[in-house]
């Protein structure tokens, strides 16, 4: 068994993942990074991480079977598990108005399936050994949307709204076994996947949102997951953190 602490980050080849992958590995965990297609981009993050003992783990986590085989590789691979970002995720369009009814079905089902049940798959597979260990902490990337309302992905607002609400029932579940359950809200954040979307609505109108006038970096949201996986956060277990640059506040 390594020494080092191990953190799985999900969707670790790009955006937030990525970022929390760099900043888990900066303040001393061994990294599995998990990718689903992007696997040279997987394998050149192994090496810009410090530390060593990084590995990279094909998976599709909105398939049960392929989570279930992805924690045990990774349980194989390092005798144990600390950490689990889930951090892989995507925005599907949807159109209540003039959109397809078939495509209206489909995008649910996509996007309830990698935004919410992957993430509660992922958490039911790794408490298991954070509950031998007696400790072990879960890092959701829920969305501001979940909040704020998408009125262009409603599934994809409700699937992270979702994922806020399990972050507070695992927290309650899991803390007497020294397990804690944090979601990171994120708003805009400047990623392959955002910013083509960003660019759409115009960036200057979408940095507006914001006081500080600009759009979220990815390292800004790696360096939240890190402090969260870090020492003296166990209290904040069950919170829901927004990152939105007071783009939306909420009571
Ligand atoms: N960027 C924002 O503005 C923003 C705001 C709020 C919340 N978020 C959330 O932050 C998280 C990261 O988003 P991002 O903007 O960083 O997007 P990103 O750059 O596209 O990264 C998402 C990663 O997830 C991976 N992924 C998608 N489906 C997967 C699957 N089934 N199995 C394994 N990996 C999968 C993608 O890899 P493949 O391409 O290979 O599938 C990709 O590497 C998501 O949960 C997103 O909802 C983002």
């Amino acid at each position: 068994m390594t020494d080092r602490k191990v953190a799985l980050v999900t969707g670790a080849a790009s955006g937030i993942g990525r970022a929390s992958a760099i900043a888990l590995a900066a303040a001393g965990f061994t990294i599995a990074v998990n990718y689903r297609s992007k696997k040279s981009e997987a394998l050149a993050l192994l090496d810009e991480l410090a530390g060593d003992g990084h590995q990279a783990f094909a998976a599709d986590v909105a398939d049960a079977v392929d989570v279930a085989r992805l924690v045990a590789e990774v349980l194989g691979a390092y005798q144990r598990l600390d950490v689990l970002v889930n951090a892989a995720g995507q925005f599907t369009p949807q159109d209540i108005k003039s959109g397809d009814y078939d495509e209206w079905q489909t995008a649910w089902q996509h996007s309830l399936q990698l935004n919410l049940m992957a993430p509660l798959n992922l958490a039911f597979q790794a408490a298991r050994p954070m509950m031998k260990q007696g400790a072990g902490k879960i890092i959701n990337i829920t969305s501001r949307g979940a909040f704020r309302g998408e009125p262009n992905a409603p599934a994809y607002g409700a699937a992270k709204s979702g994922l806020n609400s399990a972050t507070q029932s695992l927290a309650l579940a899991l803390g007497e076994h020294g397990i804690c359950v944090y979601a990171v809200a994120p708003g805009w954040t400047e990623t392959p996947a955002a910013s083509p979307r960003i660019r759409s609505q115009g960036w200057d109108d979408v940095a507006a949102q914001s006081p500080l006038g600009r759009i979220g970096r990815p390292s800004e949201i790696g360096n939240l997951v890190a402090f969260l996986a870090g020492n003296e956060t166990d209290y904040l277990t069950g919170a829901i953190i927004d990152a939105n640059g007071a783009s939306y506040l909420r009571n």
